[in-house]
């Protein structure tokens, strides 16, 4: 039975997401309460420090420190969780549908971890959970794989899921600046967590790729099961030879069907320039996924920021509202029950770029063949650069045809054993879709 009875919000987090959404609630009240059918009213906000004093939230909404405040409340209809973290963001989510209310997030780390639980919590509950905002910011990703892209098999999900690390690639691409240096700018800029190491070292687009990939390929995938390597082993010489050789740097997620297993892998690629992901620069996210009925279709847009998120958390709250206004019942919940398993490392199938000093005589390059020839890592270019410092020594660059990840990881090893091989200074997946 339809209602005009207000649909009120209790919003967890009033920080950079939660005071966006509170005034996106606030300023389009009526546009919203057009499509839901009834007004939807913030009534609350928890807070860390309810003490502190705050500019801008909305007359009406009660500032509170005691998450019972909302939780409890029998008024409330949806929670909006957007405090972060597993703790107690996670708790206090599976409060909420215990005590029957919607809920809402913007919490990668949550839905990561724990997203079959909660989603399973809702349904026992009669509830619905939204979770746009937790992958992409703005970008809408979820609605499209649980609802417009349905009918299809997806084959892959390629994507950029971290707008700080995107940011640092794009700027060391462009004006050949260290790592450091790039890092230091995108803290400046407040691109990155107190903590970088969520964004450099992949976590954080391990968390979202475990999401997406759940949802693409109905199984469960926890951020443990995405293999994942940061950016800290960029240097500006391998974005120089990427160029030269006709490549982008990206820290790519990838989710891809192999036969009954699938891929999880966040790690630096070599993309050909011409490839749709490679020219999306600086705090830009996209997520291109093939499926067996649209062939091929990419997202792109702002993956963070107090608007960008808002949009996709609003939208879910007016998703939900509308479905309560209308007394509809709540969507059933993804079924990730395909148990497909996570393919091994060590079984990839790609091609690599090698960076390595060596010395620079007569057979180093004959021996550093052979231990690749030996481990059937078949060679698609070498460049010996000419010697590089006083000591003589030369860097050298190699690029596989189609390999297996144990065997290049074995030849590394054994490169790095050599007398003739200094250092092995890097190795990145190219990602050309090409054998
Ligand atoms: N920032 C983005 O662009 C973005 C984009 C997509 C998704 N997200 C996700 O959205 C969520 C929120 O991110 P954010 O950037 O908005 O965080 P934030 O700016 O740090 O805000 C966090 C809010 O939660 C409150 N809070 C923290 N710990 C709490 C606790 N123990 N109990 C009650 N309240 C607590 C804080 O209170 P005080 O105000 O009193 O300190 C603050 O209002 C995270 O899951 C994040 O991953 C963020």
């Amino acid at each position: 039975m339809a209602s005009r009875r207000p649909i009120s919000v209790g919003l967890m987090g009033l920080g950079v997401v939660g005071g966006g959404v509170a005034r996106a609630l606030a300023d389009k009240a009526s546009a919203i309460e057009a499509f839901v059918g009834a007004p939807v009213r913030l009534t609350a906000a928890l807070v860390a420090h309810p003490r502190r004093r705050r500019s801008d939230v909305p007359e009406g909404v009660r500032i509170t420190g005691d998450p019972g405040h909302i939780l409890d409340d029998p008024q409330v209809d949806i929670v909006v969780e957007v405090i972060g973290g597993e703790e107690p963001a996670f708790g206090h989510i599976q409060r909420a549908l215990h005590n029957g209310k919607h809920v809402v997030t913007a919490n990668k780390e949550v839905m990561a971890k724990h997203g079959p639980e909660v989603l399973a919590h809702a349904a026992e509950h009669g509830v619905s959970v939204g979770f746009e905002g937790s992958v992409g910011g703005g970008i809408p990703i979820i609605g499209p794989l649980l609802r417009e892209l349905a009918a299809n098999e997806i084959s892959a999900v390629n994507a950029i899921i971290n707008g700080t690390t995107n940011y640092m690639l794009t700027r060391m691409a462009s004006d050949g600046i260290e790592y450091a240096d790039a890092l230091a700018e995108a803290q400046r800029l407040g691109y990155t967590e107190a903590d970088p190491a969520s964004d450099v070292d992949g976590v954080d687009a391990a968390y979202k790729l475990a999401i997406l990939s759940s949802l693409a390929f109905h199984t469960t995938v926890r951020d443990t099961d995405v293999y994942r390597e940061g950016i800290g082993s960029l240097a500006p010489a391998d974005f120089a030879y990427a160029a030269e050789l006709g490549y982008a740097v990206k820290l790519v997620a990838i989710a891809k069907r192999v036969g009954d297993e699938i891929q999880v892998r966040v790690h630096p690629a070599f993309l050909p320039a011409a490839h749709p992901l490679a020219k999306v620069d600086g705090v830009y996210n996209a997520v291109e996924l093939e499926g067996d009925l649209v062939d091929w279709a990419m997202l792109q847009g702002p993956g963070a920021g107090a608007r960008p998120t808002a949009s996709a958390v609003v939208g879910d709250i007016m998703s939900i509202a509308q479905a309560v206004a209308a007394g509809a019942p709540p969507k059933p919940p993804p079924a990730l029950d395909r148990g497909l398993r996570v393919q091994p490392m060590a079984d990839l199938e790609t091609k690599y770029y090698l960076r390595l000093r060596a010395v620079d005589r007569p057979g180093v390059m004959a021996q550093i063949t052979r231990v690749l020839g030996d481990l059937h890592v078949s060679l698609a270019s070498v460049i010996q650069k000419e010697v590089v410092d006083a000591a003589g020594t030369a860097e050298i660059v190699i690029t596989t045809h189609t390999a297996r990840e144990s065997a290049v990881q074995d030849a590394v090893r054994e490169l790095a054993a050599l007398d003739v091989v200094i250092e092995v200074s890097n190795l990145v997946r190219v990602e050309d879709g090409r054998s």
